[in-house]
């Protein structure tokens, strides 16, 4: 129906409007440069999906274009028609300057520009951004954004929740430098997860506990409001492919035997270390629990991508498509899950929403038998020395 139809795309564009604090910006780019000091020398950096006139990315990279040597910031907007922002009011900025014009303000993109000292101050910072209005609405997909996408070096942003897919797919059709904050989930998409197994791809330096802190419109999902400013909190991280020091810095972890004598973990304690029925590796349910000796394989939470140092551990799968390497699940009629061998039902489970969230395939062994499955696993490896 167009009408049910049209809601769900306006509910999509409010949750696309959550606005990155400073600080948190300030922390991850800063990791980039300790490690590499010249990550950004001599760049192009595009700031797509942003609002230059507010943006907090669009500040940092104005106010810190010296300090990370660039050669040229470009950030663009998106129209407000485009986005469906119901009480738009252009900024001052916008309407007391002589490029103001009344009838692009609601239909075209914005592109501010930074590449020189035009107040002749001294330096380039946030009060040399020049500014004009796009072509066409700003949308990153649009020929006009893929154009100065193809030009840039680095890709920076946070970019709409509600296209996240096709927006991974457009910087990595590129094949460039980029650095985005993205849902946790996304870590695990079809589109993302084969350049994390590949190392293309990993998680930023912000760690994951807590999630992030947004800026919002919407004043109907808000979790704080400090001075009047609302605030939301998502599980959000950040991904990129670019080098930064954390994720060389390996986990520091308890043998096998130390873990089950003396970990904190009462299920380990009581159980020990699980098998899964359908799969050839042990069941480890926490990343503090994984154990620094074993060399077969282990099913291990996602957030382990969080600590992920490809120097100690290799990523083997996302545990979605489990090998048979025991009798078979069978999706039966009437939502039941069955396990069969030999062709005798030996176990089966009704095939409900849950089950289907827990996002994998793998199952537990007690007894000789399948039982639960636990919630979203990746399949990892110590490093083999070679
Ligand atoms: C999550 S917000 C982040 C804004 C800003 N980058 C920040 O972090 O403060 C995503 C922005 O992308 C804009 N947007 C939505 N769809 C877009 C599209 N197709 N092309 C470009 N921008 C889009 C939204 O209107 C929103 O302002």
């Amino acid at each position: 129906m167009p009408g049910n139809s049209n809601l769900r795309l306006a509910r999509a564009a409010q949750n696309d409007e959550f606005y990155t604090q400073f600080t948190d910006i300030q922390k991850e780019v800063n990791a980039y440069l300790e490690y590499n000091p010249d990550t950004f020398r001599d760049k192009t950096v595009l700031l797509p999906c942003d609002d230059p006139e507010w943006s907090n990315f669009t500040r940092f990279f104005a106010q810190n274009f010296e300090r990370l040597k660039l050669k040229r910031l470009i950030s663009t907007s998106y129209a407000v028609e485009s986005k469906r922002y119901k009480n738009y009011q252009p900024t001052l900025f916008e309407s007391e300057s002589p490029l103001f014009d009344k009838a692009k303000t609601r239909t075209k993109g914005k592109i501010f520009v930074l590449d020189h000292d035009t107040n002749a101050n001294g330096r380039i910072d946030l009060d040399d951004l020049e500014w004009h209005y796009m072509e066409g609405d700003g949308d990153f997909r649009s020929p006009e954004v893929c154009k100065l996408r193809d030009e840039a070096d680095i890709i920076v942003t946070n970019p709409p929740f509600s296209l996240f897919r096709e927006f991974y797919t457009w910087v990595r059709k590129a094949n460039k430098q980029f650095l985005t904050i993205c849902n946790k989930n996304c870590i695990t998409y079809k589109e993302v997860f084969p350049d994390v197994k590949k190392n293309l791809v990993w998680s930023g330096r912000t760690e994951w506990a807590g999630g992030m802190w947004f800026k919002t419109t919407n004043k109907d999902d808000v979790d704080k409001i400090i001075d009047g400013v609302m605030y939301k909190n998502t599980p959000s991280i950040w991904i990129t492919n670019m080098e930064h020091g954390r994720r060389h810095e390996p986990l520091n972890l308890m043998t096998m035997k130390d873990n089950l004598r003396f970990g904190k973990h009462k299920d380990l304690l009581e159980e020990g270390y699980l098998r899964y029925y359908n799969y050839d590796a042990i069941d480890v349910p926490y990343v503090d629990a994984i154990p620094s000796d074993y060399d077969g394989l282990m099913g291990v939470p996602i957030t382990f991508l969080d600590k992920y140092c490809p120097e100690q551990f290799e990523i083997i799968d996302d545990g979605t498509e489990v090998p048979k390497t025991r009798e078979h699940i069978s999706y039966k009629d009437k939502g039941i899950i069955t396990y069969e061998e030999k062709g005798k039902v030996v176990w089966s489970t009704p095939y409900t929403v849950s089950e289907r969230k827990l996002g994998n395939s793998l199952r537990i062994e007690r007894n000789g038998l399948p039982t639960n499955c636990p919630f979203g696993r990746i399949i990892i490896r110590k490093k083999q020395q070679s």
